[in-house]
Parts: C-alpha cells; structure tokens; sequence
C-alpha cells in the first residue's frame, strides 16, 4: 500500500487514541483497509428526521399526517429523479414546496395554515438523537465528518443551526454546486473535489437505499442506515455494511 501521511497520525503529534484508531483495519470490499478518515453523511432522513416535521402537527393534521409526510417524502425524491434524469434545473426547496402541495391535494382534509407551518418546521427540523455523540466520537479519533446533501445551502444551514451542531461538520455540501441531484456521479465528486484522496477513503452514509446505489457506484465505502428495518434492494449495487442507526459507526468493528 502506498504510504500516506494520513495514516500515520502519530507522525502528525496526534494523541494515542487517535493512532490507535489509525491503525485498526476494516475487511471492505474484500480488501483489509484502514478505518476511513472521512465519513460524509446524507442530510435527510440520515442525520435529520424529516418526519418529524409533520410529526410536530399531527394533532392539527389528524390521523392522516403519517400519510401526508410519507407521500410529501416519496414525492419529494421522485420530483428530484426526474429533474436529474431530464436535466432541468430546481432548487430542493422549490421540489420541497411542489410535493407538499401534492400531498396535500391527494389526502385531503388538511386543515388551512398547516403548509406554512410544515415548510417552516422542515428548515428546523429535530437530528436523531444519537447524531452529537456519533459525530463527537468520530471527530475525537481524529476523523473529519461531512454532509452531502440534495439540499440547498441555505436550508442545510438552517437545518445544521437548529440541531445544534454549527461548526462540527468540516464541510457541508450541496447538490447545487453540481447542478445535478443525487445519485448522479457529479454530486459524490464533489466530495474528491473538495477533500481530495480516492473514493474508497470515504465512508459514505445514508438511510436511502438509493443513494448508497450511488455512492456504491461511484466508489465509496458505503453504510446504509436501515433505520426502518426495510428488506435490502439493489442487489447489483451492494451496501458494504447495513447497520441500524449510526451508532455502529463507534462500535467496534
Ligand atoms: C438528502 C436527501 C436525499 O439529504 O435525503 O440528500
């Protein structure tokens, strides 16, 4: 393996348990490989519950708001697919806007005023709970920890901002900077372009199954955090691990 000074923190005056974490190896993708430097995490459903935004109405929306927030989310991905497949333009929050209003429509009953208050409770929307110790952890073992994201710069501030953890992440990047939504190649280059390194040092995070398809494609390491317990897909473009929730990430391997 070519030397590279990553690996051996120690020559850089970091502490003990950083080097002991530089030194314990993974089994991936069939090779024996060092535990990753970098882990990039998806935004949301990943790190932030986007169904706690309806979640946070439920009793003004009544016993259909599982079914409102389930298909403003499946609208959601699928109006950020097409926009990717047929190249036009949009920003994530214009396609946040767009489902909304059709999941609206298709269940029906929703009470006047709730759209506003549910646009407003998707820029401030609740991390999971294990999100500040798993970040905290890897960030002490000397690792750097990243978003990539679908959405916008400003709704990702909004989002970091309100669960508490501006100035954790050493980047936070968005889709807009390609042009393009996931899982077209360009978004994950975005991480190569402002990390440096090769893909496979990059632990890559996300609960949507589709979205490790991409990474997986693309070369990252991949975990898909199966927080629902749903059966595996995508059988040609395989998770390197499937874990629970992120908590895994600090347990021993
Ligand atoms: C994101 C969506 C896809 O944060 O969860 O990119």
């Amino acid at each position: 393996m070519a030397f590279k000074l990553s690996h051996y923190p120690q020559a850089l005056g970091c502490d003990l348990a950083v080097t002991v974490w530089y030194h314990r190896r993974i089994t991936i993708k069939g090779r024996s490989m060092p535990l990753p430097g970098l882990y990039v995490f998806d935004a949301y459903g990943t790190l932030f519950d986007v169904h706690s935004a309806t979640a946070a109405h439920r009793a003004t929306i009544g016993a259909q708001w599982e079914k409102l927030s389930q298909t403003w989310r499946s609208k959601h991905l699928e109006y950020s697919w097409i926009h990717a497949l047929t190249g036009r333009d949009a920003n994530f929050w214009s396609l946040t806007e767009r489902s909304l209003d059709f999941a609206i429509a298709s269940v029906g009953g929703v009470p006047a005023g709730v759209r506003e208050k549910l646009l407003a409770a998707y820029r401030t929307m609740q991390a999971f709970p294990e999100v500040p110790s798993v970040l905290a952890a890897l960030k002490a073992r000397g690792a750097r920890v990243a978003i990539l994201s679908n959405g916008d710069p400003d709704m990702l501030a909004d989002a970091v901002n309100s669960a508490g953890l501006s100035g954790v992440f050493d980047a936070v990047l968005s889709v807009r900077d390609a042009g393009v939504f996931k899982p077209d190649m360009a978004v994950y280059r975005l991480v190569l372009d402002r990390f440096g390194g090769t893909a496979d040092d990059v632990s890559f995070q996300s609960s949507n199954r589709w979205d490790i398809a991409g990474a997986e494609v693309f070369g990252f390491r991949t975990v898909w955090i199966n927080r629902s317990g749903a059966p595996d897909e995508y059988p040609d473009m395989p998770a390197d691990r499937i874990v629970r929730d992120l908590t895994a990430l600090v347990d021993a391997d």
